[in-house]
């Protein structure tokens, strides 16, 4: 098959494009940086590079795709947050609709939260409308993948790991998070990519394994030899703080705010455990290893 995948050689679309062609289908990677054309190379992919936020390019690259791999890369730069999202989307389906049969989308564990009440994430909602715009074309085998948590979302904890000892959020330690490898994420969409059964619309949540925070913290610290490491529980509103103290804008502060408490109350996880899929290869274990291994402790 000819397979096209965005994300360029990011953490899921790196091991993706592996898969894929020791799987013997001709890929291409979408990155954004003329300098990334030489890796792509490397790995045995085709590069084109260009922009997502670009429509031209975009029917040009899906023009002779059987498959495609379609996310949506964060964008920190993009004032208007839910914007950017819906005309990324529209971009993925114009480009879509002129011949490609078959597409998995990334979306997000939150896309079922979407229509429901205030105090979410934003990009829940902007995840989920990708999804509906998607949903809209005819004729399309079209898998939504739903990952939970990423256990790489703790390399942005380094910093506190490194100058305050501890780990912490406004969720409690003893919540049970189901986390998620890229790895694990990269093989469901190369399986939903090239089954050869496919059809209609699926939704597929993806985890790796099941632990709470006050878990993390134990195996993370055993594995940096800091068995002090603990886990600490802010209010939201100090939360919030040390977010726009580390940089992070307003709005994305808040997200960063109502996704924890979101997860902290379960709600996060309801659907999730309504269609609870069978866990992936990764446990937190194996990435306490990969953390330590890159981890600078100075
Ligand atoms: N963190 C979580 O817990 C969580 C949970 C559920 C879902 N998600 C979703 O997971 C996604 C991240 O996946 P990932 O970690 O595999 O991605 P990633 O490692 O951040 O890689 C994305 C890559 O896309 C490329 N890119 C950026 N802007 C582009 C543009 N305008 N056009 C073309 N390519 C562009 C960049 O590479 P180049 O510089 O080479 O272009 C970037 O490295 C997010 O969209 C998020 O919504 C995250």
């Amino acid at each position: 098959m000819k397979i096209v995948v965005t994300g360029s050689l990011g953490n899921i679309s790196e091991p993706l494009a592996i898969r894929l062609l020791e799987k013997g289908h001709a890929v291409t990677v979408i990155s954004s940086d003329p300098g990334r054309q030489t890796a792509i190379e490397l790995v045995g992919a085709a590069a084109a590079i260009g922009s997502v936020d670009d429509p031209e390019f975009l029917a040009g690259a899906f023009a002779e795709a059987d498959a495609v791999y379609a996310m949506v890369p964060p964008n920190g730069r993009a004032a208007d947050q839910p914007a950017y999202y819906r005309r990324v989307g529209r971009n993925y389906a114009r480009a879509i609709q002129h011949g490609v049969r078959r597409v998995v989308h990334l979306s997000n564990w939150g896309a079922s939260l979407a229509l429901q009440a205030s105090n979410l994430p934003s990009n829940f909602s902007d995840t989920h409308a990708v999804e509906e715009l998607l949903a809209e074309l005819p004729g399309l085998a079209l898998t939504h993948l739903r990952p939970t948590f990423f256990f790489t979302n703790y390399y942005w904890f380094s910093g506190m790991i490194r100058e305050a000892g501890f780990l912490g959020t406004n969720c409690s330690g003893s919540r049970r998070v189901p986390f998620v490898h890229p790895r694990d994420i990269a093989a469901a969409a190369a399986q939903e990519l090239t089954a050869a059964d496919k059809c209609g619309r699926t939704v597929r949540y993806v985890a790796s394994d099941e632990r709470s925070f006050d878990e993390v913290v134990r195996v993370v610290g055993a594995a940096l030899g800091r068995p002090d490491l603990r886990w600490v529980i802010f209010s939201d509103e100090q939360m919030r703080q040390r977010l726009l103290q580390s940089g992070l804008p307003g709005t994305m502060a808040d997200d960063v705010v109502n996704l924890y408490r979101a997860l902290g109350t379960g709600r996060l996880g309801e659907e999730y455990q309504r269609q609870h899929p069978a866990l992936g290869e990764v446990k937190l274990e194996d990435f306490a290893q990969e953390f330590a291994a890159t981890f600078q402790p100075i």
